[in-house]
């Protein structure tokens, strides 16, 4: 009978255990709502231009390799593939800044001091943490 009990305490603290395991993985998704994941593999040669001018410019907002932050989206997110946001809308966004109308950051201001090829360089390296996190 004893024993019975005593089990029944085991169980109860490992359902617990098992419980604040899940609210602590809740957590860490909550600050990263939609799954987006810095890819921990080295960036290729080939996209280490615009890494370098992303995380200057870009990821104070959009987070280190585009995971988001408090003040900006994630731009690793199934809404910005190419599909629904071409190049084009990267170009429009550093020219003249976005009004918000997909998420309750606020607007995002036009970047300065990049040029058109930046950008593209800039676009290169968000594509390929895109397709890294199976976005597309
Ligand atoms: C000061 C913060 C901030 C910085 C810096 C910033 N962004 Fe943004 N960006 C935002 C916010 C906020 C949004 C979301 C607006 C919305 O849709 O609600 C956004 C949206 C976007 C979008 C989506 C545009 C659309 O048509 O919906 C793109 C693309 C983008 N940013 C690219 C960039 C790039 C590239 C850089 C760096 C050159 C950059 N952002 C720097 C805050 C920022």
């Amino acid at each position: 009978m004893l024993r019975v009990v005593r089990m029944k305490a085991w169980r109860r603290g490992a359902g617990l255990a098992l419980l604040v395991v899940a609210l602590a993985a809740c957590e860490s998704k909550a600050t990263n709502p939609d799954g987006a994941k810095p890819t921990g593999i080295a960036t290729p040669v080939d996209v280490q231009a615009g890494e370098a001018k992303f995380s200057a410019t870009c990821a104070a907002c959009h987070g280190v390799r585009g995971v988001g932050t408090k003040q900006g989206p994630p731009l690793v997110h199934k809404i910005y593939e190419p599909n629904h946001h071409a190049d084009v809308a990267f170009q429009r966004a550093v020219e003249i800044g976005v009004r918000a109308h997909h998420w309750e950051f606020g607007n995002m201001p036009k970047i300065e001091g990049l040029k058109a090829g930046d950008v593209d360089h800039i676009i290169r390296y968000v594509r390929w943490l895109q397709r890294e996190s199976r976005i597309y």
